[in-house]
C-alpha cells in the first residue's frame, strides 16, 4: 500500500474523523417520529394495559418478522411501521414498551392506543384505553425524558424536525355514535351537528400538539366506514356499503381538510397533511381486482357474514394467503393494502395528500 499520503490528506481525513465523533447522537439517528391516535396506528400500547381493545394473541402478526402477535391490528406490519420504513427508521416503540429507554428514545414513540377517539366518552367499553388528552400528556412527559439525555434545547430541535402521524375520528362514528340505536350522541345531536362538534374537538387537539413541538404532521381522515366487513355483516343485505356510516365519513372528511388548512393558514406554514384515507381505501374496495386483491368485502380473519361477526381469534376463520385480501380482520387493512396506503401517502397527487405528499416533505425538510 502506498504510505506516502500527502499530509494534507490526513489532515483533512482527521478533520473528517473529528466532525463525524462531534455529529450529535440525534442526527446520527436520522428523523424521529411520533405516532397519536388509535387501533390503524396502535403497535401495542393496549398490551400492557386492562382492555378489551387489543391484538396480543394469534393470529395477529401471523406475517409479523417475528411472527408473533405484538399488539398491531395486522397480519403483518401497520401504516407506522411502513412509514418508518420509508424514512429508513426501525420502528418506533410503543410509549408503554419498558424497552423505550436510553438511545432508543431518539426514534420518537408511538402513543397510539386502539379504541380512542377524538372526544373523551368514544370507546369507554374497552375500559383501560390512552384517550388523546393523556396520550398528548405522554408526549409532553416523552420530552421530559429525552431531555434528560440529550438536553432541553436538543430536546426541542428533535420534536420539530420530527415527522408526527395521527388517525382519529373512525372511532367517534363507530364506537360511538353509531355503537347502538339511539346511542346518547345521537340522541344528542343530528349526525351533520355531532360532525360538527368532532372536528371543532379535533382542532384543539392539533393546536395542543403544536404546542407541544410537532412541525410536521399527517392528519389521515377516516376510512370508508361503512364498507368494512364488520359493517357490511351488521348493516348490509346486498354487499353494499352501509350507507349511514358512508355519510359519516363523507361529513367528517372535507371538513377536515378545511380545519387543516384553516389551522395552516392561521399558522401561516404547512404544518398539517391533511390525508385522505377515504379515497385511498376507497380505490383498491371498488376495484380490488385491479390491486390484487381477491376481495375487498370479506376478512381474512373472522366468522360470520363477510368474517365480519366478532373478533380475529385463534378458534376465527383464517384465509391462507394475507395477500390477497383488503381486510385483515372485520376493521383493520391487511398489510398488503397498508403498503398501498403509504405508497400514495409517499407519492399521492392531491386527490390524496393536502398540501403535499410526503415524498415532497422529505425533500423539503432534509434541505432545512
Ligand atoms: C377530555 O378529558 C380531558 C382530561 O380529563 C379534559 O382535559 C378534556 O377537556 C376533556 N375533553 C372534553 C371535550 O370534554
Ligand atoms: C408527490 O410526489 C411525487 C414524487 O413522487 C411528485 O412528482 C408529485 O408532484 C407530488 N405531488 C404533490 C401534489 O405534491
Amino acid at each position: 500500500m502506498d504510505t506516502s499520503f500527502p499530509n494534507s490528506s490526513w489532515l483533512a481525513l482527521g478533520l473528517v474523523v473529528v466532525l463525524a465523533i462531534v455529529v450529535p447522537r440525534a442526527e446520527a439517528q436520522g428523523r424521529a417520529f411520533f405516532v397519536f391516535g388509535d387501533s390503524l396506528v396502535d403497535n401495542g400500547n393496549n398490551d400492557y394495559l386492562v382492555t378489551t381493545a387489543r391484538a396480543d394473541s394469534p393470529p395477529y402478526g401471523i406475517d409479523y418478522p417475528t411472527h408473533r402477535a405484538t399488539g398491531r391490528f395486522s397480519n403483518g406490519l401497520n401504516i407506522p411501521d411502513i412509514i418508518s420504513e420509508q424514512m429508513g427508521a426501525e420502528s418506533t416503540l410503543p410509549y408503554l414498551s419498558p424497552q423505550l429507554t436510553g438511545e432508543r428514545l431518539l426514534v420518537g414513540a408511538n402513543f397510539a392506543s386502539a379504541g380512542i377517539g377524538v372526544l373523551n366518552d368514544t370507546g369507554i367499553q374497552f375500559l383501560n384505553i390512552i384517550r388523546i388528552s393523556k396520550q398528548l400528556e405522554y408526549f409532553q412527559q416523552y420530552q421530559t425524558r429525552l431531555s434528560g439525555l440529550i438536553g432541553a434545547g436538543a430536546t426541542q430541535l428533535r420534536v420539530n424536525q420530527a415527522l408526527v402521524l395521527i388517525t382519529l375520528g373512525g372511532n367517534d362514528f363507530v364506537n360511538n355514535y353509531f355503537l347502538v340505536p339511539f346511542s346518547a350522541r345521537s340522541r344528542q345531536f343530528s349526525l351533520p351537528d355531532y360532525v360538527r362538534y368532532v372536528i371543532s374537538e379535533y382542532r384543539k387537539v392539533l393546536l395542543r400538539l403544536y404546542e407541544l413541538g410537532a412541525r410536521r404532521v399527517l392528519v389521515t381522515g377516516t376510512g370508508p366506514l361503512g364498507c368494512v366487513p364488520a359493517e357490511l355483516a351488521q348493516r348490509s343485505r346486498t354487499g353494499e356499503c352501509a350507507v349511514e356510516l358512508q355519510r359519516a365519513a363523507s361529513l367528517f372528511n372535507p371538513q377536515l381538510i378545511d380545519m387543516i388548512s384553516g389551522i395552516n393558514s392561521e399558522i401561516g406554514a404547512n404544518v398539517f397533511v391533511a390525508v385522505n384515507a377515504m379515497q385511498m381505501h376507497m380505490d383498491f374496495i371498488s376495484d380490488p381486482q385491479a390491486y390484487g386483491f381477491v376481495t375487498s368485502k370479506i376478512a381474512c380473519c373472522g366468522q360470520g357474514p363477510y368474517n365480519g361477526i366478532g373478533l380475529c381469534t385463534v378458534l376465527s376463520n383464517l384465509c391462507p394467503n394475507r395477500n390477497i385480501y383488503a381486510f385483515w380482520d372485520p376493521f383493520h387493512p391487511t398489510e398488503r393494502a397498508n403498503r398501498i396506503i403509504v405508497q400514495q401517502i409517499m407519492t399521492g397527487s392531491s386527490k390524496y395528500m393536502n398540501p403535499m405528499n410526503l415524498s415532497t416533505i422529505m425533500a423539503l425538510d432534509s434541505r432545512t
